[in-house]
């Protein structure tokens, strides 16, 4: 029945998986006991421990919190100015409307409350007014801030050049 070719198969197997079973033993020893086999302090047989986050660190970082007014106080009024041409296309100044209401006196007028501009649904159900806190998070992202608006328009993110529009806007009335 069997023949020699047969068995020396049958042992080679058995060796080979016996031989694949002594190195994964010593691999695994040679892993999770570095501290006892010899290869490190005592201390460093936790080396392969997995930080597990306890939320401890979320709870210690600090809000960040930004002072809109204090940035705008310090602001660069002809920087806004510049900033401004990214409005113009849709907003202007003098008083009338075109793809977006007239934002001269935009700062602290209500929200969605010129009349005979046709806002979306978005913005006619978004109470406030147009503090300078609320245009700056507006102007950072107006879709985030408010979502459905017809206002197309990526944002700006860099808070300084925010803060330069909202100045400038501070001036036109
Ligand atoms: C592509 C046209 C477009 C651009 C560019 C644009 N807007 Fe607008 N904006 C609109 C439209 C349209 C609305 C009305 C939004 C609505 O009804 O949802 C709007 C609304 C607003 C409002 C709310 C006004 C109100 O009366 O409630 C502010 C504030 C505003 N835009 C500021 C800006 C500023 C600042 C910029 C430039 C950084 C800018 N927009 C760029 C189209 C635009």
């Amino acid at each position: 029945m069997f023949n020699t070719m047969t068995l020396t198969k049958a042992a080679g197997g058995f060796l080979s998986a016996l031989l694949f079973l002594l190195l994964t033993s010593w691999a695994a020893s040679g892993l999770w006991h570095v501290g006892s086999s010899g290869h490190g302090a005592e201390g460093e047989a936790q080396a392969y421990s997995i930080p597990v986050d306890t939320g401890a660190a979320a709870e210690e970082a600090p809000v960040e919190e930004v002072d809109v007014a204090a940035l705008v106080a310090a602001a660069d009024v002809s920087r806004g100015e510049a900033e401004f041409r990214k409005c113009q296309a849709c907003h202007r100044l003098d008083g009338t409307d075109g793809t977006g209401p007239h934002l001269n006196g935009v700062v602290n007028r209500d929200k969605a409350s010129v009349a005979g501009f046709s806002y979306s649904q978005a913005a006619q159900d978004m109470p406030g007014v147009w503090t300078p806190e609320n245009l700056f998070a507006f102007i950072e992202n107006p879709r985030g801030y408010m979502p459905g608006t017809k206002m197309a328009f990526a944002g700006i993110r860099p808070a300084e050049a925010r803060a330069n529009l909202i100045a400038y806007l501070e001036t036109q009335n």
